[in-house]
């Protein structure tokens, strides 16, 4: 991620809408709570309020450096899924948001979090569904409607994402009463604002465009205004999953 702080503006109010159901989906108020893949905070600035001790990992520098900024009474630590610096059973809870798309080796992670919470901790993970997310795949199609070569980065996880075969990897991890929801809902956002925050994030998705010299980032911004107007009124169609489990 090339600017948090376009990230934050951007895609983390995108992000926002599943955190309720996230923490919900952990039962009863956790102590101990791993936020995996922070980003610059939802989760974490979610779960301080409810009182958790909060842990937040990244494999970003710069997003670790915003939530260390922003939440000073978080503990703040670099990682890589599937590799987490944590002592077994150190967590009573860990939750992921719309991290567990990123990462290549889902079974090696499900076991590191298995591996890292205690007896009866919670899990809970969400991805988004790769064929209906309209508010990213706006981009895709502006892209292809302006004629610029697009090969979007590999993405192992859709191998794995449909909900009864991430259910199975989990039972397979060694998690109990699993659970997979989906959620939908609505990302009303002026289309304007939108571009700007999920261009110049520059995630690893989309950094294409910035790439692209200024005549045919016109042209990939004409289209997108096109394609995004649909949306302007009553927003752009999400689905995302929801995940949960106990170690
Ligand atoms: C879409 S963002 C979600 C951020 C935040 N959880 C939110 O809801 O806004 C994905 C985050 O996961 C981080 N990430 C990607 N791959 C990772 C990995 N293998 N291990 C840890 N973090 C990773 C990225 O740096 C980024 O901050």
């Amino acid at each position: 991620m090339r600017d948090p702080a376009a990230y934050d503006r951007g895609f983390a109010r995108l992000t926002s809408y599943t955190v309720e159901p996230l923490l919900d989906a952990l039962g009863p108020r956790p102590r101990r709570l791993l936020d995996l893949g922070c980003g610059t905070g939802v989760v974490t600035a979610a779960a301080l309020a409810l009182g958790a001790e909060v842990t937040a990992v990244d494999s970003s520098p710069a997003m670790l450096d915003v939530v260390a900024r922003r939440h000073p009474g978080a503990t703040v630590r670099g990682a890589t899924l599937p590799v987490l610096p944590f002592d077994d059973g150190s967590f009573d809870a860990a939750a992921g948001n719309f991290v567990i798309n990123h990462v290549t080796d889902t079974p090696a992670t499900l076991a590191e979090l298995h591996r890292v919470l205690r007896p009866g901790g919670a899990l809970a993970l969400t991805w988004w569904t790769s064929e209906e997310m309209t508010a990213t795949n706006v981009f895709a199609e502006a892209l292809a409607a302006a004629r610029v070569p697009y090969e979007p980065p590999a993405r192992p996880f859709t191998a794995v994402e449909r909900p009864e075969r991430f259910a199975g990897l989990l039972t397979a991890a060694g998690f109990g009463e699993v659970g997979v929801r989906t959620l939908r809902w609505r990302h009303r956002v002026d289309p304007a604002a939108w571009w700007t925050g999920v261009v110049e994030a520059a995630g690893p998705r989309f950094e294409v465009i910035t790439r692209q010299p200024p005549e045919t980032l016109a042209r990939v911004r004409a289209c997108y205004d096109r394609l995004a107007a649909p949306y302007a009124a009553a927003g752009f169609p999400v689905c995302a999953r929801l995940a949960h489990g106990l170690r």
